[in-house]
């Protein structure tokens, strides 16, 4: 029976190292930074004024334009819980609707500096609250206020001036909350939510599109499609760079460079992880921010899958075999004891 008590003593420090000395050191290690659940409510980007004000009293410093922007900010999310409280009229929002096809439709082209995404599972990839706040003014709703003096010069801007009642914007997202919420896959929800911006070079994925198998141009002789195709992807990127101030990074191996806490949060609001970052907030439900990380963790580790499959017939085999090293010890020390 020593060896049961040895294996129990290992276990239960495995189990202490795995479940508390780890976590403990990686919250040591990373800064902690609240995750707000997918509500967007603004509570992290008035904290965010708030914040700057201190610092800006600390320092004796004016704080009359930042004032300014809190009491906007307190404003304009206040309104937003307005009209998620209005019924939406699905079949008046799809006439609403063809106003966004005037900028997103398929084979749309970059417009001030990105490419407008395929709205097609809009309705599933983002939160109610956050298309609210999108279609009433895109730039706050993406904490890229900040960069854009008068909020109608973001790229998607023009939409303030079309849209303007708010039973107008209620109706518009209680279309897309009915009508464009089919299933997704993670690959389209990555494209449509992160795609305009980021790469993902394992899966083959760049600003444009897919990128084409390098074959079929073989046979030209002069991979002159593949050449075009190359300079499509370096003219989008350095409108995208020249737009975000940087081009977006790689994203095939991020979540195991990041967590998957970091990502979550990251994503959902930005300017929380990295003060002062050029990503906009992106605004996904659980459900969209599910799909994305689905394809990240797929492009990270492709083969992710086949070894989940693989676990279990492993540690079944190590059982069996523990088994029989047991039987087998005890027959050759019987004589002995
Ligand atoms: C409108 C452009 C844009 C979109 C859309 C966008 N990003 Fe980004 N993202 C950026 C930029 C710019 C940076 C670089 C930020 C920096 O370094 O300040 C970035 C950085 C990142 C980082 C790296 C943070 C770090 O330094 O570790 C992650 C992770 C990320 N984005 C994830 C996503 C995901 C996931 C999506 C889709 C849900 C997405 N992004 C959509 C522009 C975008
Ligand atoms: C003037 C052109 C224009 C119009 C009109 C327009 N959009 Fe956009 N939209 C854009 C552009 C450009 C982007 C990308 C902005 C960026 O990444 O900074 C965008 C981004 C989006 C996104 C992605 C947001 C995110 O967080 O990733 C959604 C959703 C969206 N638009 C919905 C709509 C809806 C709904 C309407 C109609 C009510 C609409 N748009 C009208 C240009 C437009």
């Amino acid at each position: 029976m020593r060896e049961l008590k040895i294996l129990a003593v290992v276990v239960v420090f495995t189990l202490i190292t795995y479940y508390l000395v780890e976590p403990f050191a990686h919250g040591q290690m990373h800064k902690h930074t609240e995750f707000n659940n997918f509500n967007y409510n603004g509570k992290s980007d008035i904290e965010e004024v708030e914040h700057k004000i201190a610092v800006a009293k600390a320092a004796n410093e004016p704080t009359e334009e930042l004032e300014k922007k809190l009491e906007e900010k307190k404003q304009f999310w206040a309104d937003v819980e307005k009209i998620a409280q209005l019924q939406g009229d699905v079949a008046a929002g799809e006439g609403t609707y063809a106003m966004c096809q005037g900028c997103h439709f398929e084979g749309a082209t970059n417009m001030g500096g990105v490419t407008p995404p395929s709205l097609e599972h809009a309705g599933s990839l983002y939160d109610k609250k956050y298309l609210i706040a999108l279609v009433k003014n895109p730039a706050m709703a993406m904490n890229v206020d900040h960069k854009f003096k008068d909020p109608a010069m973001h790229p998607m801007g023009a939409i303030m001036g079309m849209v303007t009642s708010d039973q107008d914007i209620a109706n518009v997202v209680a279309y897309l909350k009915a009508k464009k919420a089919g299933e997704v896959t993670s690959k389209e929800a990555f494209v449509e939510a992160c795609g305009r911006c980021h790469a993902d070079r394992y899966m083959k994925w760049t600003q444009v599109g897919f990128r084409p198998a390098a074959k079929e141009d073989i046979k030209t002789g002069k991979d002159i499609n593949m050449l075009k195709f190359e300079q499509k992807v370096a003219e989008e990127q350095k409108a995208v760079a020249e737009y975000m101030g940087k081009l977006p990074p790689d994203l095939s191996i991020i979540i195991r460079a990041r967590s998957e806490h970091f990502l979550k949060t990251f994503v959902e609001d930005p300017q929380s992880q990295l003060g002062g970052t050029a990503m906009p907030r992106t605004g996904l439900s659980k459900e969209g921010y599910e799909k994305v990380e689905e394809f990240l963790a797929d492009s990270g580790d492709a083969k992710r899958h086949e070894r989940a499959e693989l676990g279990p017939k492993v540690l079944i085999y190590l059982l069996i075999f523990a088994i029989f090293a047991y039987l087998w010890k005890k027959e050759v020390w019987r004589d002995l004891h």
